[in-house]
This record gives C-alpha cells, structure tokens and sequence, in this order.
C-alpha cells in the first residue's frame, strides 16, 4: 500500500545544523544499558531481546554513538532486537547515513520494528525502504510467528496507532498454539486498547523518559503531556498486559537530556519455578 502523509510536526534544520557542532560533542557518547528480567514457569529457555526506540536521525546523531549502540547491542547476543518507532527526525538524508550502520546488527539477530508518529513527517515510503533495506522487518497491523530456539513466539505489530488507527490483527490474543504474545507499538497508551490479559509484553517508545527530568519536579520534556504513568518502570501492567516503554536513544524537538540519559532496554525471560505470575512481580499495576 502506497501511503503519505502531509508533515505534521514542525523541524528547524537550520537551527539543526547550527547547533550540531556543539551538540556532537555534549551528547552522550554511548547509551546506558536498562536490563531487567522476568521468570515465567514452564518456561524452557532464555529469551532474550533487545528493545530499541526513538532515535530521531538528526545533523547531531554521531556515527561513534550509533556504532556504541551497534556494539552494546551484540555484546547482549539477543535472540531478537524490536524498534518501537521514530527513526524520522527532519531529513531522509540524516536517516540514510545512518541507518546503515545498523545493517550489521540487523544481520546478526532478526530484526523487526513498527513506525512512530515522526516517521510520517515525510515521505513515508522512502522510509520504509531505508529501514527494510538496513534489515528492518516492519510490522504494519501484522502478526508473524517466530520460532527461536523451540519457543513459539507470536509477535505483532502497529504503525503509530494515533497516526494510522489501525489495531493490532486479534490473531496476536490466543494463548494457544504459543508460548509468548509480544506487541510492538510506538505509543504506550494503546495498551489501554487491548483486551484484559491480550500480550505477555508490550514494548513502546514515544516518550523518551520525560527527557529532562528534575528532582521532586519530574519530567518536563514530554513529547505529549501524558503517560506520566508509564515513566522510569520497567514495566506497568494495564489489565494484565505488561508494558515497557524505552526510554529512547535520540531526542525530540532539541538535543537535551537530563538525568534521562539515551538507553537501550534489555529484556529476559527466564525459567521460573513459582507460579506463572511471576512473570509480573515488582510490576506497577496501572489502572
Ligand atoms: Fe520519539
């Protein structure tokens, strides 16, 4: 399906290439690792993935810091690495010199990734075909099954679901037939979307951890002035669907971050000898 959108967000590149010189060197050199596990009884063997999110390819994104990204990720030796969205900032240019540094990483560990909001501000094919042709498998409103090492993964995925409206396919729902559901969505608060007990993980982006993020005050560098709730967990679980949202690698709008620093989520499931629910301790219940 050809498909695109009228840019919605407004970008500065000169601005954007007025300040990248000394943004280059103030930004971050590399991201912190955020790695959490999660026990699941029955379950066979270590699953493990890499969730990476909003890098937001700008004049200011370094290729040192994309290769650190590359190298923290393979040194994790995943089993997959998941994209939750925004690889758009304000150019294709900036996103085809980036992009494909990613390719060895996409090489080495099956890859696949969903669209944000961002990555309809221009022309949303060439897009796709930079991310695909790097070795993005997309998911558009698609579920894919998965088998990595015996385990059965059912994985399914959205575009921006504020952007595109289009649900995930109920296909992705049945225990049956699988041993893990993982969604795919850029925005946390579809969660809020799904049945009761829909997805074993959900993983998100948009956010960006609030960006910058005072003592006491919180965060005040939101790409929208909701989802608070999602924020500085590992996961939150809306109805018994357990969502973790990236804190991101790039920025929105301005390189800034504070106390929010550029991250890459590392996530296990692990055997467990408790009770199923143990897949959810120490979760946040959202309601
Ligand atoms: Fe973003």
């Amino acid at each position: 399906m050809s498909l695109k959108i009228i840019p919605g967000h407004r970008h500065y590149p000169l601005l954007e290439r007025w300040i990248a010189p000394l943004a280059k060197r103030l930004l971050p050199r590399r991201p912190v690792l955020w790695r959490f596990a999660r026990k699941r009884v029955g379950w066979p063997a270590r699953l493990r993935m890499v969730h990476l999110s909003d890098l937001h390819c700008a004049a200011w994104t370094t290729e040192s810091f994309v290769c650190s990204v590359v190298e923290r990720s393979l040194a994790e030796r995943p089993d997959l690495i998941l994209w939750t969205g925004d690889f758009f900032h304000s150019s294709l240019g900036e996103m085809r010199r980036i992009m494909p540094l990613f390719r060895e990483l996409h090489q080495a560990v099956p890859t696949y990734g969903v669209l944000g909001n961002h990555d309809y501000d221009d022309d949303v094919d060439a897009i796709r075909a930079i991310l695909e042709d790097c070795g993005i498998r997309l998911l558009c409103g698609e579920v894919v099954s998965l088998d990595i090492g015996g385990l059965r993964v059912r994985l399914g995925g959205i575009e921006d679901y504020y952007t595109m409206g289009r649900p995930v396919p109920a296909e992705l729902f049945p225990r049956e037939g699988c041993d893990f559901r993982i969604l795919l969505s850029h925005q946390p608060s579809y969660v809020r979307q799904l049945p009761p007990n829909a997805v074993d993980l959900m993983l998100a982006g948009h956010l960006h951890g609030g960006q910058v993020r005072f003592p006491l005050v919180g965060p005040i560098y939101l790409p929208q002035m909701r989802g608070f709730e999602f924020l500085g967990k590992e996961l939150c679980v809306v109805e018994g669907n357990p969502v973790h949202t990236s804190q991101g690698l790039g920025y929105t709008l301005l390189p800034l971050r504070f106390r929010c620093p550029p991250a890459i989520s590392v996530i296990e499931i692990v055997p467990a000898a408790e009770t199923v629910e143990a897949v959810r301790e120490c979760a946040a219940e959202v309601v």
